[in-house]
Parts: C-alpha cells; sequence; structure tokens
C-alpha cells in the first residue's frame, strides 16, 4: 500500500521546507497547480471469494489510487511497469487538448510501456469538474488497473448544485475468479464468448451476498438527515450495470463529469466508461440498507454473470445499536430485471444539460456508423479455434470493418512521423451496403472485413454521428465512447434511424454532454460535437469484449492554421514499440 518512502539529509530537507514554504506562499496567489504522482504496475496478491489471485495492480492498490485535482490543475504521472505485461494508462474522460500522447490508447497514441519501462503522462485538466477515472487501455487489464480520478472546480467556483460536505466514490467492477488476461486469450484462442465474470464488486470489494466476502464489505457511512454525493463509476469490464440503494431515492446531478439537471431517481444505470454523481439524503429511519448493482444485459442468448454486488448504507446511529447485536440484515434493493430496457431507456433520456447549450447545427460532416457483432466463417472444420456459433469465430465491427490495432507502432506516432504503410484514412462515412440494420439480416451480410482504417476530419468541422446498432448475431447496447472529446447526444430511439423524419425529434436544446452513450439495442443514437481537438482518437465499443473484436474506430482530426490549434511535439519519454 506504500506508495514510496525516502529519507532526506538533514540540509535538504531544511532546503525542501523552505521550498514548501515558499509554494504555500505562491499557492495562495496562483489558482493551478502540478500533482506529481508515482503508478508502479505490479503484480499483488490480492484475496476475492476465497481464492487468492496474483493481480496485476497500481501500487498494490485495488482499486487504484483515486486521483484529486482541481481543473485548471496540471498532472505528472510517472507510470512504471513492474508487471510482464504491456501497459498503458488512459485518463477516460479527459480532453487532452492537442496532446494525444496522453491519452494512452495501446497503438493509438502511444506504443504500451514495455516491462521494466517508465513513461510520464503530462496533461492540463481544461475546463472540466466532476468525476472521470484513469484505466489500463492494453488488452484486458483494466479489469483490475483502475482507479476514479476526481475533479474540483476551481478554488472559489461554485457548483450548481449544494454540494455536501461529504462524498464518496463508488467505482463499479468485475472479478474473475481467474487471470482475466487468461479469459481473453482463451477467447482470442478459441473465437468463442469469452467466460462472464464470476462478481461484480462495489469499490473492489464484492459484498455480502458471494462467498467469503462479508468481511469486507464496503460501508458508507452516513449521519441521519445529511446528504452526501455518490460518485459512481462503471468500470466493469464487459456489462451495463444497475444500481440502487434500498429506500432511497438519488438525485442525479452529473454524467460524465458534465453537469446535469437534477432529477430524482429510485435506480441508474451506467454503461461501462460511464460515470454518475448522485445526491443521497439520509432521511430514513436509521439502519443499514444495502447499495446494489446488478446486469443489464441487451445481447441475447449470451451467458452473462448475473449476480448482485452490495454495499451497505450504515446510518451511524444504527451502527451504534448493532453493537448491542441489534443489527437485522439490510434490506435489499428492488432492482430492475437483467433485460428491463424500458427502466434503462426511460433512465437515460432524463438525463439534460442544466440550460440551453451551444451546439453546432451547421453539419459538416454527416456520418452514419453501424456497430455490432459480426461472424468468420472457418475454413477448416471442427478447428479448436472457431468454436464461435457454427463453427465459425465471433467478430465486432463499425461500418463493417473491423478494427485491426497496428503492432509497428501507434497511429498517432505513425501520423506525426509520416510513417506509411500504418493505416489508411478511408473508413466509410456511410455502411459499404446498406440493408435493414435490426431485421432479419442476411447470412451474407454477417462477416466484417478487417482494417486500420482512420476518418479524417477538418480542425473545426461540425461533426454528426448516428450510431445504429445491428442485429446481427443479436442486438445489444454498445456503450461507445470517443477519446479526446465530449460529444451531446442530441437524439435516441429503437429500430432504424430514419434520416428523413428523426432529425426533426432530435433534442437541440439542453442535449447532455458525455464521452460514452449507449446505442439503444436494436436502436440508435445520435451525437455532435466539433472537431476543436486536432490528433488521432480513438472511437469504440467500451466493452472490453468488444474492443479486442474489432468494434472500433480512429478518427484522424488534421490540425488548424491557428497558433493553438496543432498536436504539440511529443515527450521525449514517449515510449517506442
Ligand atoms: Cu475508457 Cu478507450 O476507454
Amino acid at each position: 500500500m506504500e506508495a514510496s518512502s525516502f529519507t532526506l539529509k538533514p540540509w535538504s530537507s531544511c532546503l525542501l521546507l523552505c521550498l514548501l514554504a515558499f509554494l504555500t506562499l505562491l499557492a495562495s496567489f496562483a489558482v493551478a497547480e502540478t500533482h506529481y504522482h508515482e503508478f508502479v504496475v505490479q503484480a499483488t496478491p490480492v484475496k476475492r471469494l476465497c481464492r487468492t489471485h496474483t493481480t496485476i495492480t497500481v501500487n498494490g492498490q485495488f482499486p487504484g489510487p483515486t486521483l484529486e485535482v482541481r481543473n485548471g490543475d496540471s498532472l505528472a504521472i510517472k507510470v512504471t511497469n513492474r508487471a510482464k505485461y504491456n501497459v498503458t494508462i488512459h485518463w477516460h474522460g479527459l480532453r487532452q487538448l492537442r496532446n494525444p500522447w496522453a491519452d494512452g490508447p495501446e497503438y493509438i497514441t502511444q506504443c504500451p510501456i514495455r516491462p521494466g519501462a517508465t513513461y510520464t503522462y503530462r496533461f492540463t485538466i481544461q475546463d472540466q469538474e466532476g468525476t472521470l477515472w484513469w484505466h489500463a487501455h492494453s488488452k484486458w487489464l483494466r479489469a483490475t488497473v483502475y482507479g476514479a480520478l476526481i475533479i474540483y472546480p476551481r478554488l472559489g467556483s461554485p457548483y450548481p448544485f449544494s454540494m455536501p460536505k461529504k462524498e464518496f466514490p463508488l467505482l463499479l467492477g468485475e472479478w474473475w475468479d481467474r487471470n482475466p488476461l487468461d479469459v481473453q486469450r482463451l477467447a482470442a484462442f478459441t473465437g468463442g464468448a469469452p467466460n462472464a465474470s464470476d462478481a461484480y464488486t462495489i469499490n473492489g470489494q464484492p459484498g455480502d451476498l458471494y462467498r467469503c466476502s462479508k468481511q469486507e464489505t464496503v460501508r458508507i457511512p452516513v449521519e441521519s438527515g445529511e446528504t452526501i454525493l455518490l460518485r459512481i463509476i462503471n468500470s466493469a469490464l464487459n456489462q451495463e450495470l444497475f444500481f440502487s440503494i434500498a429506500n432511497h431515492r438519488l438525485t442525479v446531478v452529473s454524467a460524465d463529469a458534465a453537469y446535469t439537471k437534477p432529477f430524482a431517481t429510485r435506480v441508474i444505470m451506467l454503461g461501462p466508461g460511464q460515470t454518475t454523481d448522485v445526491l443521497l439524503t439520509a432521511d430514513q429511519p436509521p439502519a443499514h440498507y444495502y447499495a446494489a448493482a446488478s446486469a443489464y444485459q441487451t445481447a441475447q442468448n449470451a451467458p452473462f454473470d448475473n449476480t448482485t454486488t452490495t454495499a451497505i448504507l450504515e446510518y451511524k446511529s444504527a451502527a451504534c445499536s448493532s453493537k448491542k447485536g441489534q443489527s437485522s440484515v439490510p434490506a435489499l434493493p428492488l432492482l430492475p430485471a437483467y433485460n428491463d430496457t424500458a427502466t434503462a431507456t426511460a433512465y437515460t433520456v432524463q438525463i439534460k444539460s442544466p440550460s440551453r447549450v451551444q451546439i453546432p447545427t451547421q453539419i459538416d460532416e454527416n456520418l452514419f456508423f453501424i456497430v455490432g457483432l459480426g461472424l468468420i466463417n472457418c475454413t477448416v472444420p471442427n478447428s479448436p479455434r472457431c468454436q464461435g456459433p457454427n463453427n465459425t469465430r465471433f467478430a465486432a465491427s463499425m461500418n463493417n470493418v473491423s478494427f485491426v490495432f497496428p503492432t509497428t507502432t501507434s497511429l498517432m506516432q505513425a501520423y506525426y512521423n509520416g510513417v506509411p504503410g500504418v493505416f489508411t484514412t478511408d473508413f466509410p462515412p456511410v455502411p459499404p451496403v446498406q440493408f435493414d440494420y435490426t431485421g432479419n439480416v442476411p447470412r451474407g451480410l454477417w462477416t466484417p472485413s478487417r482494417g486500420t482504417k482512420l476518418y479524417k476530419l477538418k480542425y473545426g468541422s461540425s461533426v454528426q454521428i448516428v450510431l445504429q446498432d445491428t442485429s446481427i448475431v443479436t442486438t445489444e447496447d454498445h456503450p461507445m465512447h470517443l477519446h479526446g472529446y465530449h460529444f451531446y447526444v442530441v437524439g435516441s430511439g429503437f429500430g432504424n434511424f430514419n434520416p428523413r423524419t428523426d432529425p426533426a425529434k432530435f433534442n437541440l436544446i439542453d442535449p447532455p454532454l458525455r464521452n460514452t452513450i449507449g446505442t439503444n439495442p436494436g436502436g440508435w443514437v445520435a451525437i455532435r460535437f466539433v472537431a476543436d481537438n486536432p490528433g488521432v482518437w480513438l472511437m469504440h465499443c467500451h466493452l472490453d469484449a468488444h474492443l479486442v473484436l474489432g468494434l472500433a474506430m480512429a478518427f484522424l482530426v488534421e490540425n488548424g492554421n491557428g497558433p493553438l490549434q496543432s498536436v504539440i511535439p511529443p515527450p521525449a519519454d514517449l515510449p517506442q514499440c
């Protein structure tokens, strides 16, 4: 757990004290500070569900350290890889303006940090506040390599709601009772679906409903009558989750580090990658209540983890009486059924920006991306490598292109240094073949092609993307995440998007600003943004099971002509492949 320890010679500690005094003085004038952190990625014994696993962690912590900063602050995070796997770290939801070098996705903006190597991520928080998180962006490492990233407003800058004194981060996760990288490797070999997880977790703990877990269930202490802020993060690898607290209402005030019009709800739903801040008032009889999360599962006929993770909302007065042996079993919240798309959708469409927003209305790039699974036929019958449905291998694609990650360099380095042959810029703006995307799709359209295709955007162009789910293999909610940007979610619906009638229903007044949004299962979602951040930016499904199958593409946003419209030069320690 120890992050670092060091000893100082007397003269240097005096120097340090003077320096500290000077810095404190400076801090009272300056608005921003720089935070230095060391992240050591390392194998750590972690015991869950009765068994100890050699788990990859940051600094021996699971989940990893919480970073707390202010809007305008800078960070320098020195990542040292002491594990035996390649690793990169992504700062999910941070815009990284002109600075793709700090974004982190492996082979997209950087080469992996090799075992034994080091890379320092340097970046500044620019006009963002709220709850974000960081995670590994390499194979399935993010199953255990993740943590919260909390951005407070600048000193003296107010919250748009009355901010409670107390707050509590809740990271929802997924635990496998084996090495998650082996689970992924096996699926990559067989071509079949990866094994579902064995538990969900809250702050790394499965909770009371799992074997050998009760002792360490997370407790959220509250005083009767007080209001606290919960920062909820879906850091699960492959699962949308419902979350609820027995007998309590939650008031949503922020999602994906963008404030929302407050609204009260009994249950929230988050796709992997999404965050939601809620206010909770302890207005119930002093007792213990379960906070719980369980699956929102939209893929049909797919095995999934149907368990429930819990933490305990613990009224302090109740904690005392329980010591006297009067405690009873906490009440469980009523979570929706795993396939309750109606509840999930009704919740998600309530999320709106607090007031009227500036949204691009003249669209320069009108894009239509179909997203979904696919199957690759095998030529060798009964091959161990073709254990998908009917002797196939699972694939996934956007506009029929199954994304292939480069291996010899990253896209950003290839672009910046003019290395040819790494990618092409012919990602199709619309599907190569039009068909009834959510209907009965002819089998001949189930097989994607492979490629490392980017879509070029002019600096400053206004972009609309309709992300349309397909029914190939199964309809599904795909939590789509765009790196380097926030986007407005202007509309969504079920069935096929209708370009003649649906745009009239778009919300161009107060749409929510997000960094990850799910396609409705068998439906679509429309987003808009201005391409004001140059660089190579990955867009992908945040179900890692789909990402490794190719459900991704990348934008190449060109430099603008202005002085602050170009990608900054790469740092000297940027890893090479
Ligand atoms: Cu949170 Cu590309 O990821």
